[in-house]
């Protein structure tokens, strides 16, 4: 159907903002404030111009790279997502399908709303990562390890860009609660939105599968839950209770960086969470090559925010990153066509890498480098 014919990313964006309410897909599409990070960060990825080299035998461009000891079959994670089954009732686990089928990674979120095991079963042959946000209670952050241990998972990413919720003004002027409640004006809406409202009455209640917490919005729940006090001791604590890979995701300076080498962490994922928290922070990918040069040696860094398209992703990993992060992308799909609609997305970003490599004259994934790349001044 029309997921299938979906030419680029940006095509899912838009079935999925006819299908979903529209506080639903605003939860998704938008970002902090006045949304500059997130702009920024699409603007960064604007600025890229390749220089393409010719005449190179691009007849096979392989995608597969290593990370973490393991090899995945393109430099493309699924990112963690909270309230996933919000955006499409397949939620998390058609998400981890769609990533085991493709041979990525996929992150369940701290916020998600499927059991770690209940994602594992569906994914079994999928490498499934865990991402921590640190709770107030110490001891629950460490059953939530624990739990997906358990499940098989074997990668965990500790988030630390939300020592407290982001404002993100469309979710507010929506009045967004977790659960979405049936009002006066979603039900108006809902009249033009019939199937995504059959979908969400008629499926399991809409939970947090980790975490408790009462029916609000969103930022209460976050700022209630989450322990805004953490610091670079937490890491270590948590470096020393967790025996798997680890990874920091939201860095946004070069000095942090040093000091998350210095703690021992395997890597660490440049990202401003999609531009959803500190409004005009760092724009991730001109950050990348500064944390590269500092710490690439002693930690794999990976790059997310702003990343719709295969050549995003070649850009990102010309300029240093080990893989890319997808937040939105998968989300786009997800709310557009369940599990097919992801798989179409992990489709186009393959095929849009693939040929990327090949007119860039660098054939397989692990030719890019800083020389294929540059970014053009603000404006040019
Ligand atoms: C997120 N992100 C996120 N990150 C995280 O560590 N835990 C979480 O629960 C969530 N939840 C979440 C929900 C939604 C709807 C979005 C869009 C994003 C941030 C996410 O992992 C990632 O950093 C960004 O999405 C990257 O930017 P792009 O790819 O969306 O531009």
């Amino acid at each position: 159907g029309r997921v299938a014919a979906a030419a680029d990313v940006g095509d899912l964006r838009r079935l999925a903002r006819g299908r979903a309410p529209r506080m639903v897909f605003d939860y998704v599409d938008g970002a902090a404030e006045g949304e500059r990070s997130m702009a920024r960060a699409a603007e960064a990825f604007r600025r890229v111009e390749f220089r393409p080299r010719v005449l190179r035998d691009v007849a096979e461009a392989p995608t597969a790279v290593e990370i973490l000891g393991r090899r995945i079959s393109m430099p493309v994670v699924l990112g963690p997502t909270g309230f996933t089954r919000m955006m499409h009732r397949a939620g998390e686990r058609a998400v981890a399908r769609a990533a085991e089928r493709a041979g990525v990674p996929y992150t369940l979120s701290t916020m998600g709303t499927t059991p770690a095991p209940a994602v594992t079963a569906a994914a079994p042959g999928g490498w499934n990562w865990f991402q921590l946000y640190v709770v107030r209670d110490r001891a629950r952050s460490l059953d939530m390890l624990a739990l997906a241990r358990e499940a098989g998972m074997d990668v965990l990413v500790v988030t630390v860009d939300v020592p407290v919720a982001g404002a993100r003004l469309r979710d507010v002027r929506h009045g967004l609660t977790v659960p979405p409640s049936l009002r006066w004006r979603s039900a108006l809406q809902a009249l033009g939105r019939p199937a995504w409202w059959f979908d969400f009455l008629t499926s399991e209640p809409l939970r947090f599968a980790t975490v408790d917490g009462a029916p609000g919005d969103l930022a209460g729940i976050t700022n209630l839950m989450f322990d805004p006090s953490v610091t670079m001791r937490d890491l270590e604590w948590i470096r020393s209770a967790w025996q798997g890979p680890l990874l920091v995701k939201g860095v946004q300076r070069v000095d942090d960086a040093k000091d998350l080498a210095a703690v021992g962490v395997d890597g660490l994922v440049v990202s401003n969470h999609g531009g959803r928290q500190l409004d005009r922070s760092p724009t991730p990918l001109e950050l990348l090559p500064e944390v590269v040069d500092a710490v690439g040696d002693r930690t794999e860094v990976f790059l997310d925010g702003g990343v719709r398209s295969g050549a995003d992703v070649a850009a990102a990993v010309a300029l240093g990153a080990r893989a890319c992060f997808v937040g939105r992308a998968y989300l786009y799909g997800l709310m557009a066509g369940g599990e097919g609609g992801v798989t179409r997305v992990l489709e186009l970003l393959r095929a849009e890498l693939v040929r990327t490599l090949q007119l860039l004259g660098a054939g397989g994934v692990g030719n890019l480098d800083r020389d294929l790349v540059r970014l053009r001044p603000a404006g040019g």
